[in-house]
């Protein structure tokens, strides 16, 4: 009888350490990383404009439905020169939007705002908008979708 309680007690122990060892390892485990997707032709993005843009999240599973589209913002600096910001404000989350005649993104949740680079201006985000990486492939920008902006990013 002791036997057979130790051993339940070890096949119980093992399944409920699965679920941590998982979680822990999770970092490591970046299979998505490097999920090139376009937004589109270079012709969409003019140069010191920015614009919004939208491109499917190669991080997704079948029930995801139409929330695997996802939205962006495109900043063209100059020829060849872009900053690709995530919509999702760096305070909680909120989508922000672009106001092009301020020349900020505000964030309709708690009244934080950036400037047009991405750094904070004011209100509660304690850090600027997070970027993508991107690049340039036969005229059309690239970011790499399947690496999400977050605080990991953070130097
Ligand atoms: S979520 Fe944007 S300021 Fe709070």
């Amino acid at each position: 009888m002791f036997k057979l309680g130790a051993g339940l007690m070890g096949i119980g122990a093992v399944i409920t350490a699965i679920p941590v060892i998982g979680f822990a390892m999770g970092p490591t485990r970046r299979k998505y990383a490097n999920q090139w997707t376009s937004l589109g032709s270079l012709e969409k993005f003019p140069i010191g404009e920015t614009r919004f843009a939208t491109f499917l999240n190669p991080i997704k599973q079948p029930t995801d439905g139409e929330s695997i589209k996802t939205a962006c913002w495109v900043r063209c600096i100059s020829e060849g020169k872009f900053q690709v910001f995530a919509i999702n404000c760096a305070h909680l989350g909120c989508p922000v939007r672009w106001f092009a005649q301020s020349k900020l993104f505000l964030c309709p949740c708690h009244g934080g705002a950036y400037y047009e680079d991405g750094s904070r201006a004011a209100g509660p985000p304690p850090r600027g908008l997070f970027e993508y990486e991107w690049k340039v492939v036969d005229g059309n920008l690239l970011i790499d979708a399947g690496r999400l902006p977050g605080l990991e990013d953070s130097t």
